[in-house]
Parts: structure tokens; C-alpha cells; sequence
């Protein structure tokens, strides 16, 4: 087996097989080195997973209120294990059709933790023993671990990381989710929907921090009506184990006995035996691999993307820079990531997506801003399906004219955001001005429309929305 390739990838999670799989897209022999399996969080312990229980939490939701509907089916009953297999089901299909087509691609997988050493080697190093590799060019993308707070060490049983409760066997019945943020929303929205008692302990003074405001604001009240109790602004101050369980405390002397913690505060980059002796590669203070836009380390021709650098924690972002890191090293032509305008989308019920500038920081940097909000309650398909929490709104910057001219943001709450935010995605991307997107037809009757009413609104002259 060859031990020289054109590119070295260290990691093989959606930085990394994506780097992988669009560079042998362009020819060149790749070899990608992974300590477990390829795909990485995202597959195995992150998106994936998660998604497939909000998943099972939808159904129970659906059947829990299907009698409104006229279709009397009883309580729902809830087998967490069945859950649990066709979880794995899911991860298990994926997993074999990236392998096959990482393979099929020619790129060669080393199983073993990858260490970069003086002249672009990469030493792999498992329980077989030692290989060396040699890499023309190496990307390190060794992806990000759960963070931790002092108090709470992860046992695994009574307090979790999104690691563990990916794979828990049954479900806690009181949980307190410690960090208000994507994953903390995600896990509260669906403890909550299979039937757990969940409480949210947020250091901030709101849930998901830096989103839009009306977003936010819609997601609180959403949760609360759910009975999900939200504590904003306190310090989580340690637990003290109890039966089969633990008493938690926070803010001033308050106290929460709870099943299970969750601990979802963030992750930190993963940089444990990537770097050897003699490379010029900088891991700055905060454990990030120090990058430029176009994903260059420090050392030529060693790139790094993913979790390990220090921009948006999301699978997306690294297939991104992935493709970016792969035209460097072809000397093609790249743009870099605009990390301000990527997509954003939070599978909590509700949804949340967005992409570009919130109204406040549009205001903050400068911007004369014109908004306009269409909240699904006024919209047919939303009325029909029974799910009219949320809204759509867009922020565009106010032209010469007085007049809303190009889209700067745009922010979703409600059914199937995450799914709906392409358009909006584009027109903020493409930098396209009110008037541009107004032009477009909208199919109707569809969630979707609630964009385009927005912006036909914002044009001066809407439909539904005034
Ligand atoms: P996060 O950074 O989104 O949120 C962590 C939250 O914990 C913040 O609101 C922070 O203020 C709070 N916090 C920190 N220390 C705390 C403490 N001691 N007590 C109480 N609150 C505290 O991190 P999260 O949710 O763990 O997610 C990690 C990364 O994974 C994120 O950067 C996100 O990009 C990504 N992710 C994205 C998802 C999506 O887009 N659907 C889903 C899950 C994760």
C-alpha cells in the first residue's frame, strides 16, 4: 500500500471527508486518517443521531394530537429502544455509504490517531503499531469534544454530554439542560416532546444567544407554553448525587432535583496528539488551529478545516472549507468562507434557521435597516398542517430612495424552517435587493410563501402582509 499521497487528511468528519472526497473528485490520491469511524461527530455522535430522536419526538407529538384531526389513535406509548435501533439503523446506513464512497473514489482510509510531524509525515499510530505517511499537502481536521464545567464531571449516567445522551437506553424523567444554546434547545425540545420534565439553565439573558431577537423571544415563549421552565442569567453552581439522581443547584441558592444533566456549554476544539515535533503549525489560546480565509496554517502546504479552527462549529462550514483548502492546494481560484451570511438551522420544534445580519447587528454596524415580520399564524398551509407558532422575517438595508433595498438577513421560527430557508439563503448570499426577489412566484398554498409575502411587503406594496 502506498504510504505517499498528494493530500493527507487528518480526520475524517465533515471537514475531512469532505476534503477527501471533493479532492479526489479533482484527481488527486488521497488518504484520510481516522482514530474511529469516518463521518465523524456529525454521523455518529452529533447532527445525525439528534436528528433522528426530534425525529421520534415529531411522531409522538403528531399521534399525541391526532385526535384534532379526526384520527382517534389513544395515547401514544413510547418504546425508547426501538428509537434507539432505528437511530443506529440510520447512522449504520450512512456510515456504510460514505465508506463505499470514499472507497469508490479511491481514497485510502488508515485507521489510527494521525500526528503531524516536521516535513509534511503524518504518523498514524493504533494498536497495530506505527505507519508513516507522506502528504505533498496535509489537512489537519481533527474536529471538537463537548466542553465541560468545573462540578460536573461527565459520569455518563446522572451527568451527559450530548455524547451520551445520544446513547441513552431509557429516558430520564426530569432532565435540567445546562447551556441554552443548538444543542441545549435541540435536547430541551425533545426531552420535553417524549415526555421528560426539562429545565434550561442558561448563563445569558436569553436562550441562544446572538439570534435574532423576534426569533428568540418566539422560541421562549413556545418552550414555556410546553412547560420547558427557562432560567436565563444564572450561574449553575454545582449538584450533589442523590438515588438515581442528583439535586442541582444555581443562582442564588435555587435548587433543581432532576434524573439527569446535560451539559451542552459549547465545544473545544480537538487538538490531543495532532501536532508533533517540528511544525510550524500554531494552535492559538483558545486551542484553535490558527488559520487564514483561504484555511492555510502557518505552515505551507498544511491546511486545517472543521471544528479545530475557530469558525462556526457546523458540518456545512467545514464541507466548505474543505472545498476551499482543496482549491488552495490546486491554486484554483476561491473565495473564502463569509462566515457572517452561512446557514444556520436549529431542529427544535419549533425550528429555528437563519442566515446573515440579525436586526440588532445590522443596526450595530451601521445600517439604516427596514423590517418586516409574516408570522405563520396568517399563513394557509401553516393553518392546515396545525402548526402556526413562528414567523419569517427579513431584514433588508434602507437605499438612497428611503426605500428597503438589498436583503441583509434573513430569520425563521415555525414549521419546517429548516427546510425553508434556501431561498432565503440565496437572496442574502447573492446580495439581492427587495425589488429583485419580489419578482419571483411563489407556489401557493406553501410554508414557503411566507418569504416571499415578506419581501413583497417590504417592497412597500404586499399581499397578506401589510
Ligand atoms: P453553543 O455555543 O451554541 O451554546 C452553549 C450555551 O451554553 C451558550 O448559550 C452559553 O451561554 C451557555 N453556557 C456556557 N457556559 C455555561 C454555564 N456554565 N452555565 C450555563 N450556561 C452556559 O454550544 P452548544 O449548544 O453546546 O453547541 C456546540 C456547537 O455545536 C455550537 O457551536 C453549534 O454551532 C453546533 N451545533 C449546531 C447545531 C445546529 O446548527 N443545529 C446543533 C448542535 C450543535
Amino acid at each position: 500500500m502506498s504510504t505517499e499521497f498528494d493530500v493527507v487528511v487528518i480526520g475524517g468528519g465533515p471537514g475531512g471527508y469532505a476534503t477527501a472526497l471533493y479532492g479526489a473528485s479533482a484527481g488527486l490520491s488521497v488518504a484520510v486518517v481516522e482514530r474511529d469511524k469516518v463521518g465523524g461527530t456529525c454521523l455518529h455522535r452529533g447532527c445525525i443521531p439528534a436528528k433522528e430522536f426530534l425525529e421520534t419526538a415529531a411522531v409522538n407529538r403528531a399521534v399525541s394530537g391526532a385526535a384534532g384531526y379526526g384520527v382517534e389513535v389513544g395515547q401514544p406509548k413510547l418504546d425508547f429502544s426501538v428509537s434507539q435501533s432505528r437511530k443506529q439503523q440510520v447512522v449504520d446506513q450512512l456510515f456504510k455509504g460514505l465508506a463505499g464512497l470514499m472507497k469508490g473514489r479511491g481514497i485510502t482510509t488508515f485507521s489510527g490517531t494521525g500526528t503531524l510531524e516536521a516535513g509534511h509525515q503524518v504518523r498514524v499510530t493504533s494498536q497495530q503499531g506505527t505507519v508513516e505517511l507522506s502528504g505533498r499537502d496535509v489537512v489537519l481536521a481533527s474536529g471538537s469534544v463537548p466542553r465541560t464545567i468545573p462540578g460536573f464531571e461527565i459520569d455518563g449516567e446522572i451527568v451527559l454530554t450530548s455524547d451520551e445522551v445520544l446513547g441513552l437506553d431509557h429516558l430520564p424523567s426530569e432532565v435540567a439542560v445546562i447551556g441554552g444554546g443548538a444543542i441545549g434547545c435541540e435536547f430541551a425540545s425533545m426531552f420535553c416532546d417524549l415526555g421528560s420534565k426539562v429545565t434550561v439553565l442558561e448563563a445569558l439573558p436569553s436562550l441562544l444567544p446572538g439570534c435574532d431577537e423576534d426569533v428568540v423571544k418566539q422560541l421562549t415563549r413556545a418552550f414555556s407554553k410546553r412547560d420547558i421552565e427557562i432560567h436565563t442569567g444564572v450561574t449553575v453552581n454545582g449538584h450533589s448525587p442523590r438515588g438515581a439522581g442528583t439535586t442541582v443547584s444555581f443562582g442564588e441558592d435555587q435548587k433543581l432535583d432532576v434524573e439527569a444533566v446535560v451539559v451542552s456549554v459549547g465545544r473545544r476544539p480537538f487538538t490531543d496528539q495532532l501536532l508533533g515535533d517540528g511544525t510550524a503549525v500554531v494552535v492559538d489560546p483558545r486551542g484553535f488551529v490558527a488559520v487564514d480565509e483561504f484555511q492555510r496554517t502557518a505552515e505551507p502546504g498544511v491546511w486545517a478545516v472543521g471544528d479545530v479552527v475557530d469558525s462556526p462549529q457546523l458540518a456545512h462550514v467545514g464541507f466548505a472549507e474543505g472545498i476551499l483548502a482543496i482549491k488552495g492546494i490546486l491554486s484554483e481560484p476561491a473565495i473564502p468562507v463569509d462566515y457572517a451570511r452561512v446557514p444556520w438551522c436549529i431542529y427544535s420544534h419549533p425550528e429555528v434557521a437563519f442566515a446573515g445580519w440579525t436586526e440588532e447587528a445590522a443596526r450595530r454596524a451601521g445600517h439604516d435597516v427596514v423590517v418586516k415580520r409574516d408570522p405563520f399564524g396568517g399563513n394557509s398551509r401553516a393553518r392546515i398542517i396545525g402548526e402556526t407558532e413562528g414567523l419569517v422575517k427579513v431584514v433588508a438595508e434602507r437605499g438612497p430612495d428611503g426605500r428597503a433595498g438589498r436583503i441583509l438577513g434573513v430569520h425563521m421560527i415555525g414549521p419546517w424552517v429548516t427546510e425553508q430557508l434556501g431561498q432565503g439563503y440565496l437572496a442574502v448570499n447573492w446580495e439581492a435587493t427587495v425589488d429583485e426577489v419580489a419578482q419571483f412566484v411563489q407556489p401557493h398554498p406553501t410554508l414557503s410563501e411566507g418569504f416571499g409575502e415578506t419581501v413583497l411587503a417590504l417592497t412597500g406594496r404586499g399581499l397578506h402582509v401589510g
